[in-house]
C-alpha cells in the first residue's frame, strides 16, 4: 500500500510525534510512505517528500510539523482562486500519486474536508489534533496537555507579581471558541475567576467577587479568561475587554498577559507524545485493515475509529454541568 500523510490548521505540540506514529508502523506493515506538504496545499501543487525509517527519527519530541501546514479549505471557494474545482484536482493527484490513502492530521476543519474527500470516494483516516482540545467525536486531542502545562506555568508566574503590586491579574488563554485550556489551567493555576465561552457572564459579578476578595484582605486575585467568550465590540480582545472593564467597576489596578502562540509552540508534553504516538499506530493499523472513512478517537482511554460523517463541521464545547466546573464551583471559584 502506498498511505500518503498532511498536517492541515493551525500546528500543535504532538503533530511529529503523531507522523512518526502513523509511518513507522506503516513501514513496519509494508507500506510505503509519503509526507504531503503544507496540508492540502500540497496536493494541490504536488508537494510531497517520501518519509522513510531515516525521516522518521528523531522527531518525537519535535514541536510544530515537519510536514508545514496551511489553513487552505479547497472545498471552500475564495475570491481570486487559480484553480476551479480544487477538491477534483485533489482526487486527480492522490491518483497520480498512487495513493490508497491519505492520512489527514488537523482539528475540526481538517476533519471536515477529510469527510468530503471520503464522500468523492477517497480513502481518507483522520486523526485529531488541536491544543482547544474540542473535536467532536474523541474525548482528548494531542497537544492539548502541553497547552494546559504551558498555560499553568503562565498563571503561576503572576501570582508572585500580583502578589508583590497589589493587583487583579488578567490572563486570555486560547480555545478558540471552547473553554477547555482556560478551564483546565485556571484550575490548576488557582485562578479565582474563571470565565469561558460556554458559560454566560455577569460583569457585575466578577466585579462583586474581586471587591470581595479585596474586603477579606486578599492581596491579589487571578481572572482566566478563554480568548472566546463574549465582548463589548464583536474581535475585541477577551482578556483587554474583561480588565477594562474591572478597572471601570472595581477601581483596582489591574493587567493583562497573553500567552498567545506560546501555547501551541515547542515540544509536546510526555502525555502527548503518548497520545499521539498512540494514535498514530492505531491509524496505520486501521488502514492495514483497509478501513478508511474513519476518524481516530480515544473514548474512556481506549483507541477506537468513528466515522468521519459524523465528525465533520462540529465542536465539542464543555458541557455546563462539566464536573470540573461543579467541583471548581465548590472550592468558591467564580465563573461570572
Ligand atoms: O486552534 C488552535 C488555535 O491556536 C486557537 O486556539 C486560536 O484561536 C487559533 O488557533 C489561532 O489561529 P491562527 O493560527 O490562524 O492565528
Amino acid at each position: 500500500m502506498k498511505i500518503g500523510i498532511l498536517s492541515a490548521g493551525g500546528d500543535c505540540p504532538g503533530i511529529n510525534a503523531t507522523i512518526r506514529g502513523v509511518g513507522k508502523a506503516a513501514i513496519t506493515y509494508g507500506m510505503e510512505v509519503t509526507g504531503i506538504l503544507d496540508g492540502f496545499s500540497g496536493l494541490l501543487f504536488n508537494d510531497y517528500v517520501r518519509l522513510d525509517e531515516r525521516s522518521l527519527s528523531g522527531i518525537l519530541t519535535l514541536g510544530g510539523t515537519i510536514l508545514g501546514t496551511s489553513r487552505e479549505k479547497p472545498f471552500k471557494k475564495k475570491e481570486g482562486d487559480i484553480i476551479s474545482d480544487k477538491p477534483q484536482l485533489i482526487k486527480q493527484n492522490c491518483e497520480k500519486l498512487g495513493l490508497d490513502c491519505l492520512v489527514c492530521i488537523g482539528g475540526n476543519g481538517t476533519q471536515k474536508t477529510a469527510a468530503q474527500l471520503s464522500e468523492m470516494g477517497l480513502n481518507v483516516i483522520g486523526i485529531p489534533k488541536t491544543i482547544d482540545n474540542d473535536v467532536w467525536g474523541t474525548d482528548v486531542t494531542f497537544g492539548f496537555d502541553t497547552a494546559v502545562n504551558i498555560a499553568t506555568e503562565a498563571i503561576d508566574r503572576l501570582h508572585s507579581t500580583a502578589n508583590s503590586h497589589k493587583r487583579v491579574m488578567v490572563i486570555e488563554l486560547m480555545g478558540h471558541h471552547a473553554g477547555w485550556i482556560a478551564l483546565y489551567a485556571g484550575l490548576a493555576g488557582g485562578g479565582d475567576v474563571i470565565l469561558i465561552p460556554e458559560i454566560p457572564y455577569n460583569m457585575d459579578r466578577v466585579n462583586e467577587e474581586l471587591m470581595e476578595r479585596s474586603r477579606k484582605g486578599k492581596p491579589y486575585s487571578i481572572v482566566v479568561v478563554g480568548e472566546g467568550i463574549k465582548t463589548g465590540k464583536k474581535g475585541e480582545p477577551a482578556g483587554a475587554y474583561i480588565a477594562g472593564q474591572i478597572e471601570k467597576g472595581t477601581k483596582l489596578e489591574t493587567r493583562v498577559n497573553v500567552p498567545g502562540y506560546t501555547q501551541r509552540g515547542g515540544s509536546p508534553s510526555p502525555r502527548d507524545r503518548i497520545i499521539a504516538t498512540r494514535m498514530g499506530a492505531y491509524a496505520a493499523s486501521l488502514l492495514n485493515k483497509h478501513i478508511f472513512g474513519r476518524m481516530v478517537a480515544i473514548h474512556h482511554n481506549e483507541l477506537t475509529a468513528v466515522p468521519l460523517s459524523e465528525v465533520g463541521g462540529k465542536t465539542r464545547f464543555v458541557p455546563n454541568d462539566f464536573y470540573l466546573i461543579k467541583q471548581a464551583k465548590k472550592i468558591g471559584t467564580c465563573f461570572g
